[in-house]
């Protein structure tokens, strides 16, 4: 502001308008310094006797240290939650589980500050986003299930439902909480008992859920959870005393699984990768459609399986959505996921940024035309532009293959045919969505997407109500609602 003459304020409209940060507190969080293995109640010291660094990937330091489980110590985990599942869960009464996996919700919700920030440091995802969505729909889905637990003879009538006995947990790194409770809550409530892994950079909410899990006094050896990387995943995979796995993750690692448990017993459900098609109509709310086109992609910086990574747009509407998505990207802020100003926070790992910008080569390569928003970034910390590629091609690799980071490709298509069929030309089928005026025109594509889940006129919405999961490579199986009970029994 410059002071003007006559002694009165004048706005010096050549400041450029910006927000001022508004972090959210570090002192929130409790982070030891160390942490064992939770096994069978209690935090134990690996067999392994080795641990490895997580970092916050925002700001490349150090957060904390983790035991790094070996098969012995995933042996150790596995005997514990058989001797629960024998002596004590498998024979509890349905409403007494129930109570258990209610106390769990509550704490998760008295907890929610503290469990947000933790993610926040962890992976770099946004405070706005770890706040607003992954711990209260991990909450949600703690809650739904609860109510489940004493009426599976009503989800499964005339039927005979029974628990699976051990169930194997390995969870990615871009919903760390949220994953870890779409696994354990149905498997709780159907009378199962758990070894979780997180992923080896976001393993801090889980250890976190293991202290609330102690706290709510669940019995010992119910919910087991030991942290490691592929090696322990592998080991969790391949133990012969494990009856079901359920594995979310790359679909390079789906594959591997589903080989390690082919001619065994293991009943096995895989969420693995995606690339979907967000589809524009003319007749569409095109401002509307443009947040959801933002929030498809951009949304914890592409890091989600089901995100809107190739956008289709009706070809007469083309330069209309181009030019306000362009706009749009530009009021976007790149930056520490702790500020709750924060559009797109940190890369989740160093290894994951070098994939997005192998990508990034690979369409320039391809002779897309890339855009990139003019933000500025951090110097430290994993971070990138979100970025859209126009000029693309059916066949290019940044339209076939999962970039996993905040690129968009973006194509054109005139009918409804066409888009459907260039919408289902892709390995994948996990999600997409479809954005136009008309339901005609929603139940028209919905049928004949191959996907497992379509959003009309919104995207990226979870509610433990509503099953997820894919079709071809995005994986078999479903997640949430009544599907996800019988993912974790046996029906006769
Ligand atoms: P990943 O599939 O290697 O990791 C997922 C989980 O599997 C982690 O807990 C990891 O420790 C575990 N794991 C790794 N190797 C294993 C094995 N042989 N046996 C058992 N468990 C194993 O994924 P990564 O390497 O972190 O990411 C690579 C790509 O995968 C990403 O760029 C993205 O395209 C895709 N991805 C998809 C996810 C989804 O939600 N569908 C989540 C994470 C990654
Ligand atoms: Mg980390």
């Amino acid at each position: 502001m410059a002071k003007a003459k006559n002694n009165t304020l004048k706005l010096n409209f050549d400041t450029k308008w910006g927000y001022s940060p508004a972090p959210e507190s570090k002192s929130i969080a409790k982070i030891e310094a160390k942490y064992d293995l939770f096994i069978n109640g209690k935090f134990e010291k690996p067999l392994s006797k080795k641990y490895f660094d997580t970092i916050n990937p925002a700001t490349e330091e150090k957060l904390s240290e983790v035991a790094d489980a070996n098969a012995a110590d995933v042996d150790k985990a596995v005997k514990a939650a058989r001797i629960a599942y024998n002596n004590v869960w498998g024979k509890m009464p349905a409403k007494e589980r129930a109570k258990y996996i209610y106390r769990i919700a509550r704490m998760i919700q008295e907890r929610a500050r503290e469990f947000a920030v933790i993610e926040s440091l962890d992976g770099g995802k946004p405070i706005r986003e770890s706040r607003d969505i992954d711990v209260p729909v991990a909450a949600n889905h703690f809650f739904y299930y609860a109510g489940w637990a004493d009426k599976l003879q009503y989800a499964f009538p005339n039927r005979n439902p029974k628990p699976l006995g051990v169930a194997g947990q390995i969870i990615p790194w871009n919903f760390p909480l949220l994953m870890a409770a779409w696994k354990i809550a149905p498997a709780l409530a159907t009378g199962n008992t758990v070894v979780l892994k997180p992923a080896e950079t976001t393993p801090l909410t889980a250890l976190k859920l293991a202290e609330i899990i102690q706290e709510s006094e669940l019995p010992a050896g119910v919910v087991n959870i030991i942290t490691g990387a592929g090696a322990t995943g592998a080991a969790i995979v391949n133990h012969s005393d494990i009856n079901k796995i359920a594995f979310t993750g790359s679909t390079d690692v789906g594959k591997i699984i589903q080989r390690a448990v082919a001619g065994t017993n293991k009943k096995i459900t895989l969420e693995l990768g995606g690339k979907a098609a967000n589809i524009i109509f003319d007749d569409a709310p095109i401002d509307q459609a443009v947040e959801g086109i933002i929030n498809g992609i951009y949304f914890n910086q592409g890091h989600v399986c089901c995100a809107g990574s190739r956008l289709f747009v009706q070809e007469s509407v083309f330069d209309e959505v181009i030019r306000k998505l362009k706009d749009r990207l530009e009021t976007l802020i790149v930056g520490d996921p702790l500020d709750k100003n924060t559009d797109i926070g940190a890369i989740n790992s160093k290894q994951q940024m070098e994939t997005i910008h192998k990508y990034l080569k690979i369409g320039e390569k391809e002779g897309a035309e890339m855009y990139q928003s003019n933000c500025p970034l951090p110097k430290k910390g994993y971070f990138i532009r979100p970025t859209l590629f126009t000029n693309v091609a059916q066949s290019s690799r940044i339209v076939q293959e999962e970039i996993f980071g905040p690129v968009l490709t973006v194509q054109t298509f005139r009918t409804d045919d066409e888009v459907i069929e260039k919408a289902n030309n892709t390995p994948f089928g996990l999600s997409a969505g479809v954005w136009t005026d008309k339901g005609s025109k929603i139940f028209n594509l919905t049928t004949k997407m191959r996907a497992g889940v379509v959003w009309a006129n919104t995207y990226n919405k979870f509610d433990p109500t509503s099953p997820f999961g894919g079709y071809k490579e995005s994986g078999f199986g479903r997640e949430g609602g009544l599907h996800g009970l019988s993912a974790y029994l046996n029906v006769h």
